[in-house]
């Protein structure tokens, strides 16, 4: 029974973990980026995937310093919910960075 039970889970984990992005990392991007840096996929196309990356290395040092001046944007790059869900929405903002071809709108799930 308890062998079923987690083949359940792990059914449920892998439907979850298809979406080719991170739905999580898009949440936390509407929540902390969008209101200053418009829709996710937009937002996304500011770096290259590679340009993310450096940006997210060291809990995000690089971002932080980038927004240092803004006391507004720090709030949020400072809040426990960014540590949080920092991997994912380095993750997010990689899988669609500018040099990724990704075009996208709507698909159902989130519009971009
Ligand atoms: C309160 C507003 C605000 C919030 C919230 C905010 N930013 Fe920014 N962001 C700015 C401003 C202002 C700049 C500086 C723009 C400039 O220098 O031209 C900036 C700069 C950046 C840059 C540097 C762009 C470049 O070309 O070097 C990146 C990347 C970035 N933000 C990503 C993010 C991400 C990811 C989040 C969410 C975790 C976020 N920002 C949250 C206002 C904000």
């Amino acid at each position: 029974m308890k062998k079923m039970f987690l083949a359940i889970l792990v059914c449920l984990a892998g439907i979850t973990g298809a979406h080719a992005y991170s739905a999580k990392g898009m949440v936390a991007y509407k929540k902390l980026c969008k209101q200053c840096h418009g829709s996710g996929f937009k937002g996304a196309a500011m770096l290259t995937s590679d340009g993310w990356e450096e940006m997210f290395a060291s809990e995000a040092e690089k971002l932080k310093s980038a927004h240092e001046d803004y006391d507004e944007a720090m709030e949020v790059l400072r809040s426990p919910y960014f540590e949080r869900r920092l991997d994912a929405l380095g993750k997010f903002l990689r899988d669609n960075g500018s040099d990724m071809g990704v075009v996208r709108s709507c698909d159902g799930l989130n519009c971009g």
